[in-house]
C-alpha cells in the first residue's frame, strides 16, 4: 500500500487518475489542487473518504507542498493551466504554474528524497506534416509552439535536470489528447458535444484538418500507472493509442452519434501558430513495461462520452455560458 500525493487531482485527467488508482491498487491518495476553473469538486465527492483527501493549495506555494510532499511515498504531478488558447491570451498563470510550480515540486521531493512522476504531453515535441510517416518517439527533439507546450516542455527539462543533477527519482510520461468524462467544456470535444446538446452549432477552427492522436482517460492513468510501477528512473515513456483523427473527421462522428446533419457546424477563426498534426509512437510503453490500451473502439468510446455529458449537465452547464462567451468575443 503506498500513500500516492496526485497533484492536479479534481482536474480531468487527474480525477481520472484517482478513479483509476481506486479500482485497481490499494494505494491511498491525497489530491493537491488549488481548484482553478478547471477543477470540479463533484469530480470527487463521491469517492471512498478513508482512500481519498483532498487538500486545497498551490503547488507554487513551498509552504504548502514541503510538509505534504513529506509524508507521501510519491508524487503523481498532473496539476498545469492546460489550454492553450488561454495560453495565447494570457500566458503568465502557465509560466507560475506549470515551470514555477514543478520547481516548488521537484525541491519538496529532492529534500525528503520522495519518487516523482511528471505528467507532460505530445506537444512538447511541436507538429509533424499531415503527409508525414513519421510519430513522435522518446527522442524526438522538443520544439513547442504556444505558451503552454512551452511551459511544459520547460517543466520536462527541469525534471531531467534534476534527476541528473541532484539524483532525484523521477519519471516523465509525454500523452497526446485525452477524452472522457469530467473534460472541461472549453476543449474540443466536450465543447462540441454540449454546444449540440444545447442547441447551438459545433466549431471548427480554420480548415479542421489539424490531426489528433485520441486517447481515453483510463488508458492514459493505465500508462501511467505502468510507469510509476515499472518504469527506470530518469526515463521518460509516450503514452498513445495508436488513434489520429483529424478534427473533421472527429465532429462528422459526434454529429452522426447526436443525430445532426453533417453539416451542423462552423468553421470559426483559426488558433495561432495552430499546430498541425500529434501522433505518438507508444512501442515503449507496450513492449518494455507491457501496457496496451483498454479503449481500443474510438467510436464506442466517444458514444459513452456523448451520453457521459447528457447524464452529468449539472457538471458543464454552470460554466457553460462564460466559456461560450469567451470564445465568441475572439471569433471562434
Ligand atoms: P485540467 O486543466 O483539466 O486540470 C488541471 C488541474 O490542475 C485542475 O484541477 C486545476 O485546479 C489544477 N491546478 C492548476 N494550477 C494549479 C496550481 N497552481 N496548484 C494546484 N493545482 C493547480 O488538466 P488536464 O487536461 O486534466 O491535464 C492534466 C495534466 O495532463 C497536465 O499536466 C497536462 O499538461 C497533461 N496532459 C493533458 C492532456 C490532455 O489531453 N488534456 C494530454 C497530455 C498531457
Ligand atoms: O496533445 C495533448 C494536448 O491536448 C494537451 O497537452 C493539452 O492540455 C490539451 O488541451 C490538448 O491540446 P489541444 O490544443 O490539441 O486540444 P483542444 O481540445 O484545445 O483542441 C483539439 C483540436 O481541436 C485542436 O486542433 C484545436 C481544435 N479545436 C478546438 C476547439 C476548442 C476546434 O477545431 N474547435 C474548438 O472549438
Amino acid at each position: 500500500m503506498r500513500q500516492l500525493l496526485v497533484t492536479g487531482g479534481a482536474g480531468f485527467i487527474g480525477s481520472n487518475f484517482v478513479r483509476h488508482v481506486l479500482a485497481h491498487t490499494d494505494n491511498v491518495v491525497t489530491v493537491l489542487d488549488s481548484f482553478t476553473y478547471a477543477a470540479s469538486e463533484d469530480a470527487l465527492t463521491d469517492l471512498d473518504p478513508a482512500r481519498v483527501t483532498v487538500v486545497r493549495g498551490d503547488i507554487a506555494d513551498a509552504a504548502t507542498v514541503d510538509p505534504l510532499v513529506r509524508r507521501h511515498d510519491a508524487v503523481v504531478h498532473f496539476a498545469a493551466e492546460t489550454h492553450n488558447d488561454n495560453s495565447l491570451a494570457s500566458p503568465a498563470p502557465f509560466v507560475q504554474t506549470n515551470v514555477i510550480g514543478t520547481f516548488t515540486l521537484l525541491e519538496a521531493v529532492r529534500r525528503h528524497d520522495v519518487r516523482f512522476h511528471h505528467i507532460s504531453t505530445d506537444e512538447v515535441f511541436g507538429d509533424l506534416e499531415l503527409e508525414d510517416p513519421a510519430r513522435f518517439t522518446e527522442s524526438t527533439p522538443y520544439n513547442p509552439s504556444s505558451p503552454y507546450s512551452s511551459t511544459k516542455a520547460g517543466s520536462d527539462l527541469l525534471v531531467r535536470a534534476w534527476v541528473r543533477s541532484f539524483g532525484v527519482r523521477a519519471t516523465i510520461s509525454n500523452c497526446s489528447n485525452n477524452y472522457g468524462p469530467w473534460q472541461h467544456v472549453e476543449k474540443f470535444i466536450p465543447r462540441q458535444i454540449t454546444n449540440l446538446l444545447s442547441g447551438s452549432r459545433a466549431r471548427l477552427y480554420g480548415d479542421g484538418r489539424h490531426v489528433r492522436d485520441w486517447i481515453h482517460a483510463d488508458d492514459h492513468s493505465s500508462g501511467v500507472l505502468a510507469v510509476l510501477d515499472r518504469g527506470t528512473i530518469g526515463e521518460t515513456y509516450l503514452i498513445g493509442a495508436d488513434n489520429e483523427r483529424s478534427n473533421r473527421d472527429v465532429l462528422a462522428m459526434i454529429l452522426r452519434l447526436m443525430g445532426r446533419d453533417a453539416d451542423d457546424y462552423d468553421h470559426v477563426t483559426d488558433r495561432a501558430g495552430h499546430d498541425r498534426r500529434y501522433a505518438i509512437d507508444a512501442t515503449r510503453l507496450r513492449e518494455e513495461l507491457g501496457w496496451r490500451p483498454r479503449f481500443g473502439d474510438f467510436e464506442a468510446g466517444l458514444a459513452d462520452t456523448i451520453a457521459w455529458y447528457r447524464a452529468h449537465e449539472g457538471f458543464w452547464r454552470p460554466v457553460k455560458e462564460a466559456t461560450e462567451a469567451a470564445y465568441a468575443a475572439k471569433g471562434q
